[in-house]
């Protein structure tokens, strides 16, 4: 293994956006006893891909485990003790999601993950217009706008691939309904600066969506102090299950249904229906009982580290790698220096796919791809990059092992 001065030496750590430090916050995380309780980090395997997903902590196991065994039952329905149980356990998990986010618990309303919150609210919208998007977005927060038949107009990136808000600032007109950018790119790490992309949005009266599927695990999130009007994130992202996200918004009760079902009702008779406060009128059908206990669990588990500890741990490593990989004539890196948690590379002459072969056979998992963001790989120039993401159980060794990997890739391919 390459060997490795530690980038966890500093007792400050910036903050999201990079602009100030905050002192008192530990920048690195001991990951010795961290990766143990992820079973999935099996010894020796390298996982740099949590960007598309994260592995699961043992709590979240146990949690989901128990959830859908001992304590398992309906929720909202059952006039039996365990089903009260569970649907007092069901409503406790909101508040703590929606706490983790510095949300109501009615402002928070249960989906299968961002992608369906961003259909959501594409759809049910009201007022469905113009959608102002950006070139980094994820595929996921660009189709279903087209599908609900919005107008869609693209904001450019600046140089180093961030969202360029004087850009926006300038493209943005009263013809807007709708502002959607991803909080921080899930390609280039990109932070947005939510407060001020919020302040350029309202001004014209058009609302915002922020996509945080790659923030929330990454970076302090409060909603009220960001004053975006709406937040969704998935689960799965965020060391939960997979089938659950969030749909975060103060103005849900201004959407109409959009989905109907089971629950979601106040009265129905064949000559029409009424429907239940938001955030219930969102939750058609049985929820995913099981996968919103898995999420509350993994809130209490990010909590317990402190989002602000994993950020710094994440943009430490992130440094350590970027100032690697730059010292390499075969690479190209793309993305702002301070990006959160991921990083996007290529080498000349190698396809992606062969960079993520290759390392595969050291055992170490990046992903190669467009990353479900092709008309960012388009804006780049490139068909794929090959990306590695950070989780709070990576370490120095994941780092090594990927830079010895490359340095493999490069041998073999002369
Ligand atoms: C920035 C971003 N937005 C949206 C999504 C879609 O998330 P999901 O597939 O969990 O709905 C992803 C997943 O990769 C993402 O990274």
């Amino acid at each position: 293994m390459s060997s490795l001065s530690s980038p966890c030496a500093s007792s400050e750590v910036e903050t999201p956006l990079g602009s100030a430090r905050t002192p008192g916050v530990p920048t690195c995380l001991d990951t010795s006893g961290i990766r143990g309780q992820f079973p999935g980090l099996t010894p020796g395997w390298h996982y740099l891909d949590t960007a598309a997903t994260a592995q699961k902590p043992q709590a979240v196991i146990d949690a989901t485990v128990n959830a859908m065994g001992r304590d398992y039952a309906t929720v909202h329905r059952g006039v039996y003790a365990r089903s009260a149980d569970m649907t007092l356990a069901y409503e406790a998990a909101r508040r703590r999601i929606a706490g983790f986010i510095g949300a109501k618990e009615d402002q928070v309303a249960f989906v299968r993950g961002a992608t369906e919150a961003i259909n959501l609210v594409a759809y049910a919208h009201p007022r469905k217009g113009r959608v102002l998007l950006s070139t980094l977005e994820h595929h996921s927060n660009i189709v279903p706008w087209q599908l609900a038949g919005w107008e869609v107009d693209v904001c450019p990136l600046t140089a180093d691939g961030r969202i360029d808000l004087d850009a926006a600032e300038k493209l943005l007109t009263p013809e807007h309904n709708m502002v959607a950018f991803a909080h921080v790119s899930n390609v280039l790490g990109s932070p947005l600066d939510v407060a001020r992309a919020a302040e350029l949005a309202h001004r014209v009266g058009a609302e915002l969506l922020i996509d945080g599927c790659q923030a929330v695990p990454r970076l302090p999130v409060d909603v009220t102090a960001l004053g975006c009007d709406y937040y969704v994130f998935s689960g799965h992202k965020l060391y939960g299950p997979t089938g659950v996200g969030v749909l975060w918004s103060d103005k849900l009760d201004a959407l109409p249904p959009w989905q109907g079902g089971g629950s979601m009702i106040d009265r129905v008779t064949f000559a029409g229906t009424t429907y239940a406060p938001a955030p219930t009128r969102f939750e058609a059908g049985t929820p995913a009982i099981v996968e919103v206990i898995g999420l509350a669990a993994a809130v209490d588990y990010v909590q317990a580290i402190g989002v602000a500890t994993i950020h710094a741990h994440e943009r430490a490593l992130v440094g350590s790698l970027r100032d690697q990989l730059a010292r390499r004539n075969s690479i190209t890196l793309y993305g702002p220096e301070n990006s959160a948690g991921i990083v996007s590379f290529s080498m000349a002459g190698v396809h992606p796919h062969d960079i993520g072969t290759i390392l595969d056979e050291s055992r170490v998992a990046i992903r190669a791809g467009h990353h479900c963001a092709q008309p960012l790989m388009e804006h780049l120039g490139v068909a794929a990059t090959a990306r590695a993401s950070f989780g709070l159980y990576s370490n120095d060794d994941d780092v090594a092992a990927l830079i010895d990997g490359l340095a493999r890739v490069e041998r073999i391919f002369g």
